[in-house]
């Protein structure tokens, strides 16, 4: 019988310090995450230094419940495994130096995880049966992109945006309605109440699979403007369906194009209610199966971190000492 392996995740790239023990790249013993989310609401945003202080007073305490919560011990993990990128550096590097300091402390092996990597790695540990190849959609508060998902360890982006994040449109249509930060979550309740009756702008380009928000962002942002009273419930269900179609389109097109029959949706945005049920009528429609992660693990946790982190350690891609946090890092 092979060996287990456990997996120690810590991601602290934005606003959430979290650690996790995942065993054998799919079981979550733990996944403890700490929110800021109280914290920043008051600026109706993440204050990037504000964040980084509190990952420093939570990371030590978050470590200790992730072990504990796991019931096992230092000596148990086969390797410490940080988000090293994308995300805001002094956050990233809060995560980073812990890790480090935690290998170096222990002598058990480093491995850093790209931050995406770890949203996608999120639909393993909810599906089970779930294997490369596929297609991923990558929807969060930083990125959009398809990505073509070859091996566990091998990943081909096709498309990404080519201004705003999707989440970024969500969190500023949001803003500017009045609704409070994180605004995608209050956007899917509000947009229940009403109907997609607002005509917006569609951006495709027409020789890649790329996406835009920043149109459809702005004419949002127009229309309010321009009529305070308009209705909000009807605005964010013309803004959720006209989104929706956007990522309907670049995906169908992409899944044609590489003869794939798999797609897994990932990052904050795809615990979108309407997002979800929209892939998953597309998918019966087109004889695709549609994969999510369980809600919680859509937004930024540690669990996806050490998943991805495992795939990596089997891989051997191992990082040394001179890891240090790469706020663009690309895939
Ligand atoms: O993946 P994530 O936690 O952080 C990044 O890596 O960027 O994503 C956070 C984003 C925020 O923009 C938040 O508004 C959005 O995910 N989000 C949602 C929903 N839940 C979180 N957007 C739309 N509908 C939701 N239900
Ligand atoms: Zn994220």
């Amino acid at each position: 019988m092979e060996k287990d392996i456990y997996t120690l995740g810590i991601e602290s790239s934005c606003d959430e310090t979290s650690v996790s023990v995942v065993k054998n790249g799919r079981e979550v013993l733990s996944n403890v995450i700490h929110s800021q989310i109280d914290i920043h609401k008051q600026f109706g945003g993440v204050v990037p230094e504000i964040a980084s202080r509190n990952h420093v007073e939570a990371i030590s305490t978050v470590t200790k419940e992730a072990l504990k919560e796991a019931k096992i011990d230092f000596c148990d993990i086969d390797a410490i495994c940080p988000t090293y990128g994308p995300g805001l550096v002094g956050a990233l590097l809060v995560g980073v130096a812990y890790a480090k300091a935690l290998s170096y402390a222990i002598s058990k092996p480093l491995v850093g995880v790209n931050h995406i990597e770890g949203h996608i790695a999120a639909n393993y540990i909810t599906n089970l049966e779930l294997e490369p190849p596929f297609l991923c959609l990558v929807i969060s508060g930083g990125h959009t992109h398809l990505i073509h998902i070859k091996d566990y360890t091998e990943l081909e982006i096709l498309a990404r945006t080519r201004d705003d994040a999707i989440g970024e449109a969500f969190d500023k249509v949001a803003r500017v309605i009045g609704l409070e930060y994180p605004g995608g979550p209050k956007i899917d309740k509000l947009a229940k109440e009403g109907k997609p009756n607002i005509e917006l702008p569609h951006t495709y380009f027409e020789d890649s699979l790329d996406f835009s928000f920043s149109g459809i962002k702005t004419a949002v942002l127009n229309l309010h403007h321009k009529n305070p009273e308009i209705n909000k419930a009807d605005l964010c269900a013309s803004f959720e369906s006209t989104v929706i179609d956007m990522l309907l389109t670049n995906t169908k097109k992409a899944l044609k194009q590489l003869n794939i029959k798999k797609i897994a949706l990932a990052g904050g945005v795809s615990a979108n209610l309407h997002i979800r049920n929209a892939f998953f009528k597309m998918g019966e429609e087109e004889g695709v199966k549609i994969y999510y992660p369980d809600l919680k693990l859509c937004t930024d946790n540690a669990a996806m971190i050490a998943s991805a982190g495992y795939y990596n350690f089997l891989k051997g891609n191992f990082s040394d000492l001179s890891l240090n946090a790469i706020p663009n890092l690309k895939i």
